[in-house]
C-alpha cells in the first residue's frame, strides 16, 4: 500500500497555481512500487479526465537534417561531418503531408534541424500550399527564428510550434548549446504564444549535470509557460557528439517527470515520444501512454531520407512503412483498452468559448500583440 502521504503531495501538487519545489523534489525520488504505482495512478486518471482515452496522432515529417547548431547532444550538431545532409523539396512534402492525410491524421509536423538558409519565404509557401489542399492542422518545428517569421508563417496557416526549451536550467543550458542562449530561447517561445500559436516546449531526462532540482524546475517552468503541449523525452547518446560516452536517461525517471507533467499541466497534450520507444531498443511507449501522456507522432518522413534525420541511435519506426507504423499504434492502443483518436486535437483551452479563436488568428500588429491574445503568462 501506498502511504497517505504521497496521495496528499500528489494533491498539492495538482492543485497549486506553481508547484511547490521541495513537493516535486519528493516524488522525483519516490522509489517504492507501490508509491510509484499511486503517482502513475494519479497522472492516468487526470490524464483521463481532462484530455480523454484517445490517443492522437500527428503525422511528422522531418524535412530537413541541416543544422547550423552544435547542441552537444544531438547527432544533427553540425561539427557531425560523418552525416550526409540533406532538405526535402516543396513537392516531396506536399507528397508527404498527402500520405498522411490518406491515413486519416489530421495533423501534419514539419520539422527540421535550425538551418541558416532555410527561407522563410520558401517556408510559407509549403505550409500555404498544405493549407490549400488539406484540411490538416500544421505544426512547425523548425528553432528558433524572429518574431517577423513566426508572425509570416501563422499568417501562412500555422497553427501550432514546438520549441523545447531541453533544460529550464540557464547554466545547464549554456553548457550544453555553445553560441545559443536560454534569453533568445524564452523570447521565441514567448512571440509564439503572443501571436496565437498553440506553444508547446518540453525537456531532455538525463542530460549530464542535470539534477533532481533542476527537473523540478523544469516543471514548474511548464507550469508558468502555459503550454499547450510539452514532450518529456530521455536524453539517448549519439556517437558523433561530445557525449557520446555519457549513460542514456533513466526510463523510470522519465515516466515520472511524464506523469508529473502531467499533473502539473492537466490538459497539455504529451507526447509517448520516439525516444522512449527507441530507448535500450524495446518499444516502452505503452508505459508512458499509462503515466499520462496522450500523443504518438508516427513517422512519414520519405525514405532513403528518413535514417538521416539522426538526432539519436535506435530511432524507433524507422524501417516500417507510415501505414504499418500507424497500424502498429492502433494494436497498441486497443491492447490497453484505448483507441485511436483521428481528430485534429487542437489545445484544450481553445475548445470552450473562452479567450482568442482558435486556429486562424493572429496578432497583425505589435499593438495587437500587446493585448496579448493568448495563452501564456509571458505575455502578461
Ligand atoms: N536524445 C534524445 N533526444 C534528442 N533530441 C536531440 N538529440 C537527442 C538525443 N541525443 C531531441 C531534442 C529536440 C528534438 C527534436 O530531438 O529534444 O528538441
Amino acid at each position: 500500500m501506498a502511504s497517505p502521504g504521497i496521495e496528499r503531495v500528489l494533491e498539492r501538487i495538482h492543485a497549486a497555481e506553481l508547484p511547490d519545489f521541495a513537493d516535486l523534489t519528493f516524488v522525483l525520488r519516490v522509489a517504492d512500487p507501490a508509491e510509484l504505482r499511486a503517482l502513475f495512478g494519479f497522472a492516468d486518471a487526470v490524464r483521463r479526465e481532462s484530455v480523454g482515452d484517445g490517443i492522437l496522432l500527428r503525422g511528422i515529417i522531418e524535412f530537413s537534417n541541416v543544422c547550423r547548431n552544435t547542441c552537444r547532444y544531438c547527432g544533427l550538431n553540425r561539427r557531425n561531418t560523418h552525416l550526409a545532409r540533406y532538405r526535402l523539396t516543396r513537392d516531396q512534402i506536399l507528397a508527404a503531408v498527402q500520405n498522411i492525410c490518406e491515413a486519416g491524421i489530421k495533423t501534419v509536423v514539419l520539422q527540421s534541424g535550425e538551418e541558416d538558409n532555410l527561407g522563410a519565404d520558401w517556408l510559407t509557401e509549403v505550409i500555404a500550399g498544405i493549407g490549400r489542399s488539406l484540411d490538416a492542422a500544421v505544426t512547425l518545428c523548425v528553432g528558433e527564428r524572429s518574431r517577423e517569421e513566426y508572425r509570416a508563417w501563422k499568417l501562412a496557416g500555422a497553427d501550432r510550434y514546438l520549441l523545447k526549451i531541453e533544460t529550464s536550467d540557464p547554466g545547464l543550458y549554456r553548457e550544453l548549446h555553445p553560441g545559443m542562449s536560454f534569453e533568445n530561447r524564452t523570447r521565441c517561445l514567448q512571440d509564439l504564444a503572443v501571436l496565437g500559436y498553440q506553444t508547446g516546449s518540453g525537456n531532455l531526462v538525463g542530460l549530464v549535470g542535470q539534477t533532481i532540482e533542476s527537473l523540478a524546475g523544469d516543471l514548474r517552468f511548464f507550469k508558468q509557460g502555459r503550454f499547450d503541449m510539452v514532450s518529456v523525452s530521455p536524453f539517448i547518446p549519439h556517437l558523433q557528439t561530445p557525449l557520446a560516452t555519457e549513460p542514456a536517461g533513466d526510463l523510470m525517471m522519465t515516466l515520472k517527470m511524464i506523469a508529473l507533467t502531467r499533473i502539473v499541466c492537466p490538459n497539455a497534450h504529451i507526447p509517448a515520444s520516439t525516444a522512449i520507444g527507441s530507448l535500450h531498443g524495446r518499444d516502452e511507449r505503452p508505459r508512458a501512454l499509462a503515466a499520462g501522456a496522450n500523443v504518438i507522432m508516427p513517422n512519414f518522413t520519405p525514405n532513403p531520407v528518413r535514417r538521416l534525420y539522426d538526432l539519436y541511435p535506435g530511432k524507433t519506426g524507422c524501417d516500417l512503412p507510415p501505414q504499418q507504423s500507424v497500424a502498429a499504434i492502433e494494436r497498441m492502443a486497443a491492447a490497453m483498452g484505448r483507441g485511436v483518436d483521428y481528430a485534429r486535437g487542437d489545445a484544450v483551452r481553445l475548445k470552450g468559448a473562452s479567450g482568442c479563436d482558435p486556429s486562424r488568428s493572429v496578432a497583425s500588429s505589435d499593438a495587437d500583440l500587446a493585448k496579448g491574445q493568448c495563452n501564456s503568462m509571458y505575455a502578461n
